[in-house]
């Protein structure tokens, strides 16, 4: 049952070393450990950075682009729509990979986040042919991917799970977190091995009257933890990775990888005052981030690393921005959440900015989002009913400059790039499973509102699907789609595709230092990259209203010139001293 290593499959090159050196389709050459065939080593080395200055795009599959019409998106879906993402011009946005969410089989409790088989692919996303077929005209697009890693948990469907329950001496006895009771409580329910809670709700122990020991879940109990002190479990888990590495794919984001491993001696979490909602009532100190952390992620990130070209990306859960940078390393980066916390408002993003700063130095790289299949959408966080639609798209485009000239990879998710909003769905019948457990003492958000189909063009099914979409299309899908923005000069899609371009072309964007600056005014966040002899200015006025400030020159006797603005700003070939910006106004300029 642990995954059997699938066959070599015919070999890659780096998809970016392809794109930029125009070299055509790469048939013959041999994608491993060691082999890279390339051209001018400077060009291969700058392809080998592009987990730094490269733009991800999150698919969450389900949802994206429904290819044979069942109402589900798929794998042929994102096939067709891959020309959007990357068509190698300035008229797709430009990005340099796709995340994507899980596409194993799965019973769906956790939609594919409770994975029953490791190696294969989910019959409603496709085939591995499909996949196959994907990764190739990605790789011809010059778009990476990048597989969701689910290595914490399985699903209680998958055979290993099944095994292990089956029998408390069978070779897989330990391959899950399972725990005697300690013993009857007074009024007579078998008590729990210790006080962990499950991050969605309850007790993170469920009883199983087969082998009559509890199994640990960090999630639901459809999604029963992995041993991961067990070597048997870990040399599977490894084997996973290497079967997607030699199947053509370019790294990993890891699910909540600090939670890998627990206290060995299972003891309980100290309690502490907590908000609403029993996770806060105990400090996690014994449920995850565990020393042998370190170890298996160092395993782990040596077999990544043996495929040149690849990276990952850790999601950290539950954890400060010190534990985030305990973890990043080079190819390795981090989601911390920096970008995700803050309200709409220049101050709350500078202190967010500068704290992160701060921890993580000149040398850490860091990973920004600002939306994600578990988040609300963050045109909808920034503007509230009150906002108009025009203002909430201001605020969307100011967003998207921060996002796209931050210090750091960008991360984006599917429709992000039209500013596509919440889908309102009443918590009583939410698909989101967590959301179907709420209640006083477990306070959900309904992830269903961020998971809605991709507006493509009007009409039924918002060119999503040609039949009934597994959730409904956005209301305002009609005039906010990907066709109608694709033909408006200022559209939220066509100024993504100017920063995404911009970025592509200007190494200081992509690589440059980062120093925030006071322009005087607090409304209006700032910051000079720097990288050799260029730098490049941000400012972005948070504010509905004209803003004046002081522009700082880049140097004795020079302006800045402006490269990108969302307004059609003053003078053409210059900018420095006094300055007024415009209401919601972006401005990018460069020097050198
Ligand atoms: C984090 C994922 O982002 C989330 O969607 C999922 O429900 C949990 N991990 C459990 O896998
Ligand atoms: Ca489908």
């Amino acid at each position: 049952m642990p995954p059997e290593p699938q066959p070599r499959r015919s070999a890659r090159t780096s998809p970016g070393a392809l794109h930029e050196l125009g070299t055509g389709l790469a048939d013959s050459s041999q994608r491993g450990p060691v082999a890279r065939q390339g051209g001018d080593a400077d060009a291969a080395a700058a392809d080998l950075d592009w987990w730094r200055r490269g733009v991800v795009y999150q698919v969450y599959p389900r949802s994206f682009a429904d290819g044979n019409g069942d109402g589900i998106g798929d794998l042929r879906g994102i096939i067709e729509h891959l020309d959007h993402l990357n068509d190698g011009s300035p008229a797709s946005l430009g990005v340099d990979a796709i995340w994507l969410s899980p596409i194993y089989p799965s019973p769906d409790f956790d939609f594919g986040y409770d994975v029953a088989d490791y190696v294969g692919v989910d019959a409603s996303y496709g085939t591995l042919a499909d996949f196959d077929a994907f990764v190739e005209a990605s790789h011809e697009r010059g778009i990476r991917v990048i597989l969701d890693l689910v290595l914490n948990h399985s699903s209680h469907l998958h055979p290993w799970f099944e095994a292990s329950r089956s029998s408390r001496s069978g070779p897989y006895a330990d391959w899950y977190i399972w725990a005697d009771s300690p013993g009857r409580s007074i009024t007579g329910g078998r008590r729990r091995p210790n006080n962990w809670r499950s991050f969605f709700g309850g007790p993170a122990w469920t009883w199983d009257k087969t082998r009559e020991q509890f199994y640990m879940h960090t999630f639901l109990p459809e999604q029963p933890d992995l041993n991961w002190r067990n070597p048997d479990v870990r040399a599977a888990l490894m084997d996973v990775v290497r079967t997607w590495l030699e199947r053509g794919v370019d790294g990993f984001r890891l699910d909540v990888f600090n939670v890998f491993f627990k206290d060995a001696s299972l003891r309980s979490n100290p309690r502490r005052v907590g908000r609403l909602g029993a996770w806060s009532w105990q400090r996690h100190i014994h449920d995850r981030d565990q020393p042998e952390l370190a170890d298996a992620l160092a395993e782990l990130r040596a077999l990544v690393d043996a495929y040149p070209g690849t990276m990952t990306v850790g999601e950290l859960f539950d954890g400060s921005i010190r534990e985030a940078a305990a973890n990043v390393a080079p190819r390795h980066l981090i989601f911390d959440w920096s970008l995700i916390w803050p309200r709409w408002s220049a101050p709350a993003f500078r202190a967010a900015i500068a704290a992160r700063d701060m921890v993580f130095g000149p040398d850490l790289w860091p990973a920004n989002v600002l939306s994600n299949h578990d988040q609300p959408r963050h045109a909808s966080r920034f503007a509230p009913v009150a906002v108009s639609a025009a203002e909430g798209d201001g605020r969307a485009k100011i967003a998207a400059a921060m996002l796209l000239t931050l210090r750091g990879t960008a991360f984006l998710y599917y429709g992000e790039e039209i500013a596509q909003r919440n889908l309102v769905v009443p918590n009583a019948g939410a698909f989101d499973p967590p959301a179907r457990r709420a209640g006083v003492l477990f306070r959900w958000w309904n992830r269903d509102q961020c998971r809605g189909p991709m507006s493509w063009r009007g009409g039924p099914g918002a060119g999503f699907t040609t039949g009934r979409p597994w959730l409904p299309v956005a209301p305002d899908a009609a005039s906010r789609n990907v066709a109608r923005q694709s033909a408006e000069p200022d559209s939220v899609l066509s100024f993504y595709r100017q920063l995404i371009w911009l970025r592509r072309d200007t190494p200081v964007l992509g690589e440059g230092s980062q120093e925030l600056i006071d322009v005087g005014d607090t409304d209006v966040l700032a910051y000079v990259r720097r990288l050799g002899d260029s730098s490049a200015m941000v400012l972005l006025n948070f504010a509905s209203r004209p803003v004046t400030i002081d522009v700082p020159q880049p140097g004795p006797g020079r302006s800045w010139r402006i490269a990108l603005s969302t307004q059609q700003h003053g003078p053409a070939n210059g900018l420095g001293g006094r300055v007024t910006l415009n209401p919601l106004e972006a401005l990018v300029g460069l020097d050198g």
